[in-house]
């Protein structure tokens, strides 16, 4: 359906009615999300930067890992999307991965993402002169074991070319279930 000629060009002409239109439209369309995180993810594997294996093996290895502790689903896409930033920008990635996951999935998940680098610190700050209990700053919170958890067997070991990994298509389902509705917006 394509509405371009019966709609607004400018914000202060429109009515209640175009507004209908467009919500029902972008609800419809709501499965881009998950195609662009998709397209995203599968572009991580252009990005190395000097590790082990590319971003994307990276992503994966971290998901599996994270689906073979029998961790929630929403937090085996998160471990699949913890990097997803990376596609953009480098220093600002897990506020850019947090924010395309933050509708959904819950709070604390959001939390775990936003703050893994600081979780990360523990196993290479110190190479940079860092703070290798960075985390610490977060103890108390609900989400710090998880983010605990996640850092510690799920993120800082997967570079290695010989896990057995599982492929993008196997995440896909999940991916697209998690992207499938906002819980907020
Ligand atoms: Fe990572």
């Amino acid at each position: 359906m394509t509405t371009s000629t019966t709609t607004f060009r400018s914000m202060d002409e429109s009515t209640a009615e175009q507004w209908a239109v467009i919500g029902a439209e972008t609800f419809e369309h709501q499965s881009r999300v998950a195609d662009q995180v998709l397209s995203m993810l599968e572009g991580l594997a252009s990005i190395t930067d000097g590790f082990a294996v590319d971003q994307l093996m990276h992503s994966l290895q971290t998901a599996t890992r994270a689906e073979e502790s029998g961790a929630d689903p929403e937090m085996v896409v998160a471990s699949l999307c913890h990097d997803i930033g990376k596609y953009v920008s480098v220093p600002n990635h897990p506020r850019i991965a947090a924010e395309i996951l933050r509708p959904y999935v819950s709070e604390d998940i959001v939390q775990v993402i936003l703050a893994h680098q600081d979780f990360q610190g523990r196993h290479y700050y110190h190479h940079f002169g860092g703070d290798r209990d960075a985390r610490e700053k977060y103890r108390g919170e609900s989400w710090f074991s998880l983010a605990e958890q996640f850092a510690d067997e799920f993120d800082q070991n997967s570079f290695d070319p010989d896990y057995p990994t599982q492929p993008l298509s196997h995440f896909e389902p999940l991916v697209r279930d998690v992207f499938a509705q906002p819980r907020t917006f």
